[in-house]
């Protein structure tokens, strides 16, 4: 083995790692976007620690408190607990339906966390670490309630955003109090607030400055994404200032000291302290000590968040942390930007999104797929956007015909030649002994990414492994060779079977259903051939021979273009009721008179006979019962219904408008219709969920 390679597998010592990923709001389950930015990459980075041989504890947990779920429980007419108890399930079985390796999934609403986040605000107030104060606040005096956090929106000082929100502009990141926000709006009841008296408790942001220049300006500057110094480095210069860590609320965690009867902790002091509680919990199940995980100087603790969230973990809950005293410190926050969809950011009102849940009911059994295009375009360093086309070529053209292909040749022809017997090698050709030489060097090379924190090029030096072993078989043709040179071809195949079970090792942060199934296809899940990653480097023998593999399965299958225009309509959909509930909103027209509204004559009339329009696309002619006559109306709903459909239709005719003649036919009067959300007329029937309230009927 050459020493290059022994070196760095030396220097890489196990050690102990806290991983954590954001806790996600349980107002509604998990999107590509929070895949692509935090889960994802975490679980590569967990799950390859692990294979390495480190101590890890990766914590998740949902983030149960806040303004975003009271909200959401309001606009369902429920309660706070009922929103967090549904979401927290559906949240928690996706992501281990799609493989995400958490050591432990908490909530925010555990007895464990209440007591850790109350424990702490006691801590940091008994040391006098945070300022009291009344101040004037922002309040609705229609809702009666102090608005804070999402309960208020305006513009943004910073960036000018109109839609910042009272904690925090998600357009510019800058973190705000609300009294900061120009035009404030109450998201409650749209009034403008008034001022009123209150008292918190504030973390003097400013006090902790020096040591936040230091420790990161100072000492992250190498190590830290650019995208996460560059913001920090902003905020810091602009100078921090003390900061509320109360709320006026009644959701939430009780502030555990004298005079907060009625209020509560900020959402964004308990989440991430739910770090620390998921890691007790964790640590209590499993009979660990959870205090080396976070208090250890040796233990290196990684955040990974999206980029709206850093803010909280480089400068809030680091100085949490540090008034509190006796935690470390994160040695990295690899925050990501956002992902996009098909050119459009991602929107939960929108229903912009592709959901989890919905994803593994429509794509069983292909977790890795998405896990593999997320990791493709991930946005590591700048926006990136998912577009189904993509995902389709990607699994086509990459898992299919590279990965999948290759392993195929390697087990079919394993089977076929040797009864799936491991041949042995005779004599390496100098191409067979450099193509092994090229697979001891990839554990390192892809180690090297992944430690950077840059899964995108870790991802693609995998798949460069599996086009190593494509090429390999292309250029020695043992399909070929077998006919003339029995001990070559067995060479030949021994190669390819080494490279095979490096690939079912090396993919497994990546690809962890697909690492199961090779491995199983190869037999090797018990006994001396399930490898380490660093057994891929420095073990002679990947895969003995006579070791017996099993049969060939297909490890992807080729997504079809029915499929992918599936989810385009669906996309379609969303975009129709969109713009149907924009149009909702339309400005009210021009008042009328009582009087002029009288001039109206709309009587209920039923459609009696209907036939289409000769050489018009659009209109049906109608015969039309209005209790007064039958008469001829000509409509333009050809596109929406056949005359069958609508004969025998209850319908709402304004009967006084002055005839005129559409393509030589007289049309006495004009059937009022609506659109649906699907862009599709309907005829005038507010009864019908799918007509939103609002829209003009014409
Ligand atoms: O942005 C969010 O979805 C937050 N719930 C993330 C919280 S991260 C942590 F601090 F808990
Ligand atoms: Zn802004």
């Amino acid at each position: 083995m050459c020493t290059f390679v022994a070196s760095k597998i030396q220097s890489r010592m196990s050690k102990r790692y806290t991983i954590t990923s954001a806790l996600p709001y349980t107002n509604g389950p998990i999107h590509i976007g929070h895949l692509a930015g935090v889960y994802v990459p975490a679980d590569i980075y967990a799950r390859y620690l692990r294979l390495t041989g480190n101590d890890v504890v990766f914590i998740g947990g949902s983030d149960e408190h806040g303004v975003p779920i009271t909200i959401k429980a309001k606009n369902e007419g429920v309660s706070p607990q009922d929103v967090v108890d549904k979401y927290h399930a559906i949240i928690k079985k996706s992501f281990e339906d799609f493989g995400i390796s958490f050591d432990n999934y908490s909530r925010t609403s555990a007895k464990i966390h209440h007591e850790t986040a109350s424990e702490f605000f006691k801590t940091l107030y008994d040391k006098g670490e945070f300022i009291e104060e009344t101040t004037e606040q922002l309040y609705d005096e229609k809702a009666n309630q102090f608005l804070a956090d999402r309960f208020v929106t305006g513009t943004c000082p910073k960036c000018g955003n109109e839609e910042a929100y009272g904690d925090q502009c998600e357009k510019c990141g800058t973190s705000l109090n609300a009294t900061d926000l120009i035009n404030p709006k109450s998201a409650l009841t749209g009034n403008v607030p008034t001022l009123k008296q209150t008292k918190h408790w504030f973390l003097p942001l400013d006090k902790h400055e020096a040591f936040l220049k230091e420790w990161i300006l100072e000492g992250h500057k190498k190590d830290w994404k650019p995208n996460v110094y560059g913001q920090v480095k902003s905020w810091i210069d602009d100078g921090l200032r003390p900061r509320a860590v109360t709320r006026d609320l009644d959701w939430g965690i009780p502030v555990p000291v004298e005079g907060g009867e009625g209020k509560v902790l900020y959402v964004w002091f308990d989440a991430p302290i739910g770090y620390i509680s998921s890691t007790k919990e964790w640590a209590e199940r499993e009979g660990k000590d959870w205090e080396p995980y976070w208090k250890d100087e040796d233990t290196k603790l990684v955040h990974f968040i999206g980029k709206d969230n850093i803010v909280f973990h480089c400068i809030i809950f680091p100085s949490m942390l540090k008034s509190e005293g006796s935690y470390i410190l994160p040695d990295n926050v690899p925050a990501n930007e956002f992902l996009n969809l098909e050119g459009n950011k991602l929107s939960t009102s929108k229903n912009w999104a592709v959901w989890l849940p919905e994803y593994l009911t429509e794509f069983p059994g292909q977790q890795d797929v998405l896990r593999y295009v997320l990791t493709a375009n991930a946005p590591e360093t700048k926006d990136n956007d998912f577009t189904w086309k993509d995902f389709q070529a990607r699994n086509n053209n990459e898992l299919v015909a590279i990965f999948g292909n290759f392993i195929n040749r390697v087990v079919v022809l394993t089977n076929k030649y040797y009864e799936g017997v491991v041949p042995s090698a005779s004599e390496f050709s100098a191409v067979d002994s450099a193509t092994l030489a090229a697979v001891k060097a990839y554990p390192d090379v892809i180690s090297s990414s992944i430690e950077r924190y840059r899964f995108r090029e870790a991802q693609q030096e995998l798949m460069n492994l599996a086009r190593l072993g494509n090429k390999y078989l292309a250029d020695e043709e043992p399909w070929k060779v077998v006919k003339v040179d029995e001990a070559r071809t067995q060479t030949i195949m021994y190669v390819a079977l080494q490279i095979a079970n490096a690939l079912a090792t090396l993919s497994e942060p990546f690809l962890p259903f697909s690492s199961e199934k090779l491995k199983h296809m190869l037999n090797t899940k018990t006994g001396n051939n399930d490898l380490n990653w660093n057994d891929v480097a420095q073990k002679e023998v990947l895969l003995a021979s006579g070791h017996q593999i099993g049969k060939a399965e297909l490890l992807f299958t080729k997504i079809e273009d029915a499929t992918i225009q599936a989810q385009l309509d669906k996309l379609e959909a969303s975009k129709k009721a969109n713009e149907a509930a924009n149009k909702a909103a339309e400005p009210q027209k021009d008042t009328i008179t009582f009087d002029d509204f009288t001039k109206l004559d709309i009587r209920v009339g039923t459609i009696i006979e209907a036939e289409k329009m000769p050489k018009a696309k659009k209109l049906l002619v109608l015969k039309v019962d209005t209790g007064i006559d039958t008469r001829t109306i000509v409509s333009g709903i050809a596109e929406s219904f056949t005359p069958e459909e609508v004969v025998g239709k209850k319908v709402t005719v304004l009967v006084n408008l002055a005839p005129r003649k559409l393509r030589g036919v007289e049309s006495e009067g004009m059937i009022l219709m609506t659109e649906s959300a699907e862009g599709k007329l309907v005829f005038v029937n507010p009864d019908d969920a799918n007509v939103p309230n609002g829209l003009q009927i014409s």
